[in-house]
């Protein structure tokens, strides 16, 4: 996966920056783009000032259905002055890009790059791409690098900021996810205008009708941001699996930005949901409802948003404990969700796919073989009980069943 990164403040994110992202996958031919939000901005800031938090919401909501722009939050969790040689590091290690790593400067910020800290090592890691921001026409730069032939879109956030401080026209310089979150939040000094109607999901009636478009619209709605943020991970790598082992990577964006659709419910609703799927609640479940939330997700997915695809609510059913029962989809889900780019602690190897494009069902097999075996040896370190489906599955591997 040829990966390009993009830093900034996103404060707030706006469709100069998209519009860069994009013109740099098309130029470069980069597989991704990894959004990644500075915690410390360089900006003064007044009182209205939106936090790192909502900077990551309003990124979140503008790129639903894309899977081509990741957002990588690695610079917020890491708090104080975000230095782009650290955050270079930590992208190689847990997104093994395919040779060097680019990354997107704007014009505006290339002539001071020399000056950052340790832009030598920067240097000697990634490849400078250096996209025009102002109408100035190519300049050289004392450092290799290369000039990406895009548009300048006369867009900045502080001029965003600004407008809408002035109450002027501000709205369609950002994205509409964007723009909602601003208008609900009541940001950079905007009156609060608060949440969406109920049922009215934020973002939706301006984002069109497509089902993973209104699913991802929910996903945020109702997850927790770093929950939403997870899931969004989870969706791009099962499209990714569904893509190398030859199923339908749609489905497979579907099937992971909502696998935790049931994840805010508490252990009440997780019961009375989970029940309607008519198969028993184990003693294992009982005393841990929150093991439920595969299935009452997948219940509340048929239920209240009519998904009727088998293999996505199985997948989705199916995602935490496993089962002795999983299609391709399912394993291509439970994978993604156990070892997907944000999570820490996760030994690097397991996210290196190379070698398994085009091997079909059998590399599946494989690989959800390799990652459910040293999950259940997670588990039990850490003494947890096993759900009597993830003993079923786990027997089906050894006996080199996988199905
Ligand atoms: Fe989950
Ligand atoms: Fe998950």
């Amino acid at each position: 996966m040829k990966l390009a990164v993009l830093g900034g403040s996103f404060n707030p994110v706006h469709l100069g920056h998209l519009y860069l992202a994009d013109a740099a996958i098309s130029g470069f031919g980069f597989d991704r783009v990894l959004l990644v939000p500075a915690f410390r901005s360089p900006f003064k800031q007044g009182a209205a000032a939106p936090s790192p938090q909502d900077r990551l919401a309003m990124l979140a909501a503008s790129i639903p259905g894309d899977p081509r722009l990741l957002i990588d939050d690695c610079e917020i969790r890491r708090e104080g002055v975000s230095y782009t040689v650290d955050t270079l590091a930590d992208i190689y290690r847990r997104y093994l890009p395919e040779g060097r790593l680019a990354l997107i400067l704007g014009d505006d910020l290339a002539r001071d790059f020399p000056r950052w800290k340790k832009s030598d090592q920067i240097l000697s890691m990634a490849d400078i791409i250096i996209a025009r921001r102002t109408l100035a026409d190519t300049a050289e730069y004392p450092y290799p690098c290369r000039q990406m032939q895009n548009e300048a879109v006369g867009i900045s956030s502080a001029q965003v900021r600004e407008l809408i401080a002035q109450g002027k026209h501000w709205r369609y310089l950002v994205p509409a996810g964007a723009r909602t979150i601003i208008e609900e939040r009541g940001l950079y000094g905007l009156p609060d205008s608060g949440p969406a109607e109920d049922g009215v999901p934020a973002g939706d009636f301006v984002s069109g009708p497509g089902l993973i478009i209104r699913m991802e619209a929910e996903a945020r709605r109702t997850l927790t941001l770093s929950r939403f943020l997870h899931s969004r991970q989870v969706a791009v790598m099962t499209a990714d699996l569904c893509r190398i082992f030859g199923l339908d990577s749609r489905a497979g964006y579907l099937a992971g930005i909502v696998h935790d659709i049931g994840k805010h419910l508490g252990d009440e609703e997780l019961v009375r949901l989970a029940k309607t799927d008519r198969l028993p609640i184990s003693a294992v479940e009982k005393q841990k409802p929150s093991l439920l939330h595969g299935r009452a997700g997948a219940a509340l997915l048929k239920n209240q948003y009519g998904i009727r695809d088998r293999d996505i609510l199985d997948a989705v059913r199916f995602h935490t404990t496993g089962s002795g029962s999983m299609g391709p989809l399912a394993k291509a889900l439970y994978i993604a969700d156990k070892i997907e780019s944000s999570r820490e602690g996760v030994e690097p190897g397991l996210r290196d796919f190379r070698g398994y494009e085009g091997t079909g069902e059998q590399g599946l097999d494989r690989l959800f073989g390799k990652i459910f075996t040293e999950t259940v040896a997670w588990l039990r370190l850490k003494k947890f009980d096993l759900y009597e489906g993830t003993l079923r599955q786990l027997e089906r591997i050894e006996r080199g069943v996988p199905r």
